[in-house]
């Protein structure tokens, strides 16, 4: 998609489609009362342009456009404008209408034109108590991720890609942060875009040695370091946890390690990412039941979106070194597998009686914290879809974070304030580590039961953390959208990448 800011009347903006926004004025707190139902809709357009203005002030003087989130309307050959139609979108009540429901007004947009083979858009930053940087970012953003489409094999797939956006920006609008907007949301939702794709790719096509590729490929081209061993390194590291899970695969694992150091960093933080990367999980020994066993191809969500991560970092260029590190493996049964009870000794030297092989993703990400810290890491976050029980204690609305040091948890909250994605904080008291207590060895991989599972997960990896200031990002119910929304395609959903990349930039 190429992108461009016009400085210019929206009346005079040539494309096949302008889209514009409405908000929702009325000040009752919602329409679920019948009386309510049946009263008008203060609907605002959120420009001042007078064309724009009058051709849609019939449509919207009728009252059936609510401006309701994500609401679209559509007007073929509005008077008076270049544009051949003019799509109202709309982002709900004035108070709410802030830059992340532009993102996803922008992402509506863009999915409501392309099932219409429509490829020009323009958009028409709203007017208002909007920001501009805010709002070319926004707009950036939602589009390009309203752009990907998931199904990559179809051999008669067309392809419906928007192919130019322009951004229509009020003449009195900072130019200048308009310009910064539009670059840094083109860099992160394109880098969440490639994160997406690589957890797109099935596991046949998807192996750990693949992976280290795609990465060693994207580090060429922004400029980052990267390094990928194998098994060899892994024994020479002696990463026992690590190797407990990929030895039961004929494919051999990847330890990608990719470093981002601007010339003239400060002696301060280092920070260390680090994603689960398991190409496909069977579940090894302790082996998944086949109904949905095709999800687990995503099982690399984490990895992907540290790569993800560190292709936009090369890009915005942080004052702050960071080491991007994923632990990739194929969890598989075989002769050679891993078996429940079996114990592994974790490069940090604690034994690990492993009761489950499906819990595989702690094994390979507590090699990693530990490695990371080895690096030079000062301040930690992992990804990783590692717990089905994160989805039952949350649902498919916000991902799980841990976190053992608030400060660091407050650089993350004020992360998601730019990034717009939703997360909940999830408790790591003391208490829960009699859970992985092992009579044998030094934890076990599962907890004793089966209730708290995702904080069970994270309290074995803060085994592996120590002291250093870490989060814990688990995005098993998040990483992949079993149905499309009015914004963004069903399938991957490139969840954590944008929170990850302000975290990061909140230490420059
Ligand atoms: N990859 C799974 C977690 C998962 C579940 C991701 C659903 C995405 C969607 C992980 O490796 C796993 O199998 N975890 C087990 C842990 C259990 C054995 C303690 C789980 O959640 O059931
Ligand atoms: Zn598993
Ligand atoms: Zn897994």
């Amino acid at each position: 998609m190429k992108t461009e800011l016009l400085f210019a009347p929206a009346a005079t903006a040539q494309a096949e489609l302008l889209a514009v926004f409405a908000a929702d004025n009325s000040t009752s707190p919602d329409s679920s009362s019948s009386k309510e139902k049946d009263a008008k809709p203060e609907v605002g357009l959120l420009s001042a342009d007078e064309v724009i203005r009058k051709a849609a002030s019939y449509v919207l003087s009728t009252g059936e456009f609510k401006a309701e989130p994500n609401e679209t309307l559509l007007l073929h050959a509005p008077e008076g404008l270049a544009a051949t139609r003019l799509l109202i979108v709309g982002l709900g009540k004035a108070a709410k209408a802030d830059p992340h429901a532009v993102r996803k007004g922008a992402g509506t947009a863009v999915r409501f034109a392309k099932p219409r083979g429509i490829r020009s858009l323009a958009i028409l930053a709203p007017e208002g108590n909007f920001d501009a940087a805010q709002s070319t970012r926004s707009i950036a953003e939602g589009a390009i991720l309203g752009d990907f489409d998931s199904d990559t094999y179809r051999t008669d797939r067309k392809d419906r890609s928007i192919q130019s956006l322009s951004i229509i920006v009020p003449a009195s609008a900072d130019k200048s942060a308009a310009e910064t907007g539009l670059r840094e949301g083109t860099i992160v939702a394109e880098s969440q875009n490639f994160a997406r794709t690589l957890i797109n790719e099935p596991g046949n096509r998807m192996t750990p040695t693949i992976l280290g590729q795609r990465a060693a490929e994207m580090a060429a081209e922004y400029g980052l370091k990267c390094e990928v061993h194998s098994t060899d390194k892994l024994r020479e590291l002696k990463m026992g946890a690590f190797l407990s899970v990929a030895q039961g695969s004929d494919e051999p694992p990847a330890l990608i390690v990719l470093t981002y150091g601007p010339a003239d960093a400060p002696d301060g933080p280092v920070i260390g990412l680090v994603g689960k990367g398991i190409t496909f999980d069977t579940g090894g020994i302790s082996i998944k039941p086949a109904d949905s066993m095709e999800k687990m191809k995503y099982d690399m969500a984490g990895g992907a979106a540290m790569i993800g991560a560190m292709r936009a970092i090369a890009q915005l260029k942080p004052n702050v070194k960071v080491i991007g590190i994923v632990c990739a493996a194929e969890n598989m049964p075989s002769g050679k597998a891993v078996k429940p009870g079996d114990i592994t000794f974790a490069m940090s030297g604690k034994s690990i009686e492993v009761l489950n092989t499906d819990a595989e993703g702690r094994m390979v990400l507590a090699d990693g914290l530990h490695y990371s810290k080895q690096l030079g890491a000062t301040h930690l976050i992992d990804a990783a879809t590692l717990t089905g029980a994160v989805a039952i204690a949350l649902g498919q609305i916000n991902a799980g974070v841990f976190a053992n040091d608030d400060e660091t948890y407050r650089h993350f909250t004020s992360a998601l304030e730019t990034s717009g994605e939703k997360f909940w904080r999830l408790p790591l008291d003391d208490e829960y580590r009699d859970q992985i207590r092992s009579s044998i060895a030094d934890i076990q991989n599962t907890g004793l039961t089966r209730y708290g599972g995702a904080i069970n997960a994270a309290m074995f990896l803060k085994e592996f953390v120590g002291d250093t200031p870490w989060l814990h990002l688990d995005i098993a119910a998040m990483a992949w959208l079993d149905a499309d929304k009015p914004w963004t395609a069903k399938g991957p959903s490139g969840v954590a990448v944008r929170s990850i990349v302000e975290w990061v930039r909140s230490y420059s």
